[in-house]
């Protein structure tokens, strides 16, 4: 019997892409606490807090006014109008309601964005380091994502000189541009981001930017590409600056001529956008000084980090313009080998995290609890040189 399913349901081979690790890791993060362990939750990029009061409002009201159907597969027309009316608010834009899609999350816009724009075999260019499930939704799709070595010299951007290179060897169809970016935290300066749409769009090339970090800004304000072009397609998400991960919902601005190919996509995949999510989603226009407040959060949290994360020996990284991700360099032994084969030792038979605490330029101490690390952190500091 199980031989016989085992043969039928044989999964295709363009199903066989890596699991997005994030998710696989909360997955074992959840065993744990079903286990009754205490997890702090670091692996996934999140807001800790949830969507703000104005959005709960509006969906308990929602919920006691009648069934909640299927919207128009675009997107609620109000919700439609509110986020075009958002772009002339944050980047001086007048954008045709039209032209918005309501989606599932930015996930559900990279989907229908990759599937409107581009054909099986077609190579996309993405960057390394950079957001993993671009590549595996494009191998999903049968697009072939190419992948684009960035450097700290370009605060890990694709460069056009890069772009071009690539392009010349065998045809580009795409490029993905996230400007805050994940996991790297910078921002292509609006010079820069120009540059590249410019080149692109010269050579053919349609560029899909990611904005789910837009708001998220601390360095100087995001540029969007569509203040650059109408032809590039922007995705962008309720997820972070508006803390609705799990609401699934986000949108795109499409060049026109894409929006009636994602209309009858989404209306065959998806139908449409949860209706709950979408009337919260059009509340959380209203929480500004509620958002306002939790972005000082990160800032001040990105502060923490950039003074704090030298003194503990790791200086290699930019200093995050925007998101919330820092990318340190690692690779640097900063302790003997014989000492991390130890520490690798009791984090195993522990089964737990070492916080370790850089006493010395060459002393660290590696401490199973947070009790121990401020034990550790007072010792360090009685001991040090003036
Ligand atoms: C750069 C980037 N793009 C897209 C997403 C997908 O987010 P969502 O589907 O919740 O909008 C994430 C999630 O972390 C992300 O970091």
């Amino acid at each position: 019997m199980l031989e016989k399913a085992q043969r039928l349901l044989q999964p295709s081979a363009r199903s066989a892409v890596p699991p997005f690790m994030v998710m696989d890791v909360m997955a074992a993060a959840a065993r744990l606490e079903a286990q009754g362990r205490r997890i702090i939750h670091m692996e996934v990029g999140q807001p800790a807090v949830g969507a703000p009061a104005t959005a709960i409002a509006a969906a308990h009201a929602a919920l006691g006014s009648g069934p909640l159907g299927y919207t128009e597969t675009l997107g609620i027309a109000s919700l439609r109008r509110r986020i075009a009316k958002a772009y002339g608010e944050w980047h001086a834009l007048d954008i045709d309601p039209a032209r918005v899609v309501v989606t599932t999350g930015s996930s559900g816009g990279f989907v229908l964005a990759f599937l409107a724009a581009f054909e099986a075999g077609d190579r996309v260019a993405v960057a390394l380091p950079g957001y993993p499930p671009y590549r595996h939704i494009l191998t999903a799709l049968g697009c072939q994502p190419i992948c684009v070595e960035t450097t700290a010299e370009t605060r890990w951007s694709i460069t056009c000189d890069a772009l071009l290179a690539l392009h010349r060897a065998q045809p580009l169809k795409g490029v993905i541009v996230a400007s805050p970016a994940n996991p790297t935290g910078t921002m292509m300066p609006a010079a820069g981001l120009a540059d590249l749409i410019r080149c692109a769009e010269d050579a053919g090339i349609v560029v899909i930017s990611d904005e789910i970090y837009h708001g998220l800004d601390y360095a100087f304000v995001a540029e969007s590409a569509a203040r650059l072009t109408d032809d590039a397609i922007i995705v962008n998400s309720f997820s972070k600056y508006f803390c609705m991960t799990g609401w699934r919902i986000g949108w795109m601005v499409l060049p026109p001529s894409l929006v009636r190919v994602v209309d009858r996509l989404q209306g065959n995949l998806a139908i449409s956008v949860p209706t709950l999510s979408q009337i919260a989603a059009e509340a959380a226009f209203d929480a500004h000084a509620e958002l306002t407040q939790v972005k000082h959060g990160y800032e001040e949290n990105r502060r923490i980090l950039v003074d704090g994360l030298p003194r503990a020996g790791l200086d290699a990284f930019l200093p995050v313009d925007g998101a919330f991700y820092l990318y340190a360099d690692v690779s640097r032994p900063t302790v003997s080998p014989s000492r991390r084969a130890c520490w690798r030792k009791r984090v195993l038979r522990q089964r737990r995290a070492l916080i370790l605490i850089r006493c010395t330029a060459r002393t660290f101490c590696a401490c199973a609890t947070p009790a121990a690390a401020r034990k550790c952190t007072k010792r360090c500091s009685a001991s040090a040189p003036g």
